[in-house]
């Protein structure tokens, strides 16, 4: 049997997103209720590009669920090394698990490995792409801190590279938000990705700027990004955005007192050590929260509970 995949947050209706936040909301209150819920269930992964966060909580939350996990290990010391295709390591990994998570430089990797295997596949970031389970765990912190009704965003740092933007963006056009992106010119959203927005109906729309101030006043929460280094295709083009848009107290004398701030980490420079101890901060729950959300996305999709379609891509 056929089951779904998860690659762009574009396949999300919002009451999938609704689905999976009240799952992961009843795990949270209790956990212990679902320890033993997929046990003897593993899940592969497979991680072609750094990570942390994502893949330890990953692993968390099969464990927590009763299952375990196979994992490929570092590209360094797996067969890729000898030469093999993505199509033939996902094939072959799908026999040794009930779900795949895959991270891979590649824009569209997702969408192709996904095209090989029948177990469920969740794209865990392709290159500048999409990165949909941070998308999930980001809407339920904005949804714990500041509300999904009636929200006012700002988005800020690489809009160009930052996958986790491409795919908070879309899946807040299910809701009724106001979207400000904040960057240089030359780390604005890709045009496509702005089109795709306008496309899918951002209700209040897209709004770009290049100055954090005319917006911040309005803001019920402030996403900040890292600017992506290993994307650029020049190092000189890095260095000349590198520490721009940082947050210190004095960027936030500006903001409302209810602000959230948010980041889905690494950081390197964009917010000052001194915001992590002020209400602002959340980015430290919002990667706690990667634990229980993972959980409701991997039990919904190993009881093929979420019925989404598609690969996005239509
Ligand atoms: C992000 C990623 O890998 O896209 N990290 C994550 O999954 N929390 C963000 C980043 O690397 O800047």
């Amino acid at each position: 049997m056929r089951h779904d995949h998860l690659i762009t947050s574009k396949q999300l209706s919002r009451g999938d997103i609704e689905t999976v936040l009240d799952r992961a909301a009843e795990i949270d209150a209790d956990p212990s209720a679902v320890a033993d819920r997929h046990a003897g269930a593993l899940l592969g992964l497979l991680f072609f590009e750094p990570s942390t966060r994502t893949k330890m909580s990953f692993e968390t939350a099969m464990k927590r669920l009763g299952g375990d996990v196979v994992d490929m290990g570092s590209v360094e010391s797996s067969s890729v090394k000898k030469g093999e295709t993505l199509a033939d390591t996902v094939r072959v990994i799908e026999g040794y698990a009930d779900a795949l998570v895959l991270r891979h430089p590649k824009q569209g990797s997702a969408t192709m490995a996904s095209e090989f295997v029948d177990v469920p596949l969740v794209n865990a970031g392709d290159g500048a792409g999409h990165h949909p389970s941070q998308t999930l765990l980001d809407l339920y912190t904005i949804r714990e801190n500041a509300g999904l009704e009636d929200l006012t965003i700002g988005i800020m740092g690489d809009l160009k590279y930052g996958r986790t933007v491409h795919s908070l963006a879309a899946a807040l056009t299910n809701f009724d938000a106001r979207q400000h992106f904040i960057s240089p010119e030359s780390l604005r959203l890709p045009r496509e990705v702005v089109y795709d927005l306008h496309q899918q109906g951002g209700t209040t729309g897209v709004r770009e700027h290049e100055s954090l101030a005319e917006v911040l006043p309005s803001l019920d929460v402030l996403y900040v990004t890292r600017i992506q280094r290993e994307r650029f295709p020049d190092e000189n083009e890095y260095q000349k955005v590198a520490g721009e848009y940082q947050i210190d107290p004095e960027t936030l004398e500006a903001a409302s007192d209810d602000l959230t701030i948010m980041h889905p980490l690494p950081r390197v420079d964009e917010i000052a050590p001194e915001i992590d101890e002020t209400d602002y901060a959340a980015y430290f729950e919002q990667a706690h929260n990667g634990v229980p959300v993972r959980m409701a996305l991997l039990d919904l999709l190993l009881s093929d509970d979420l019925g989404i379609g598609g690969d996005g891509d239509e």
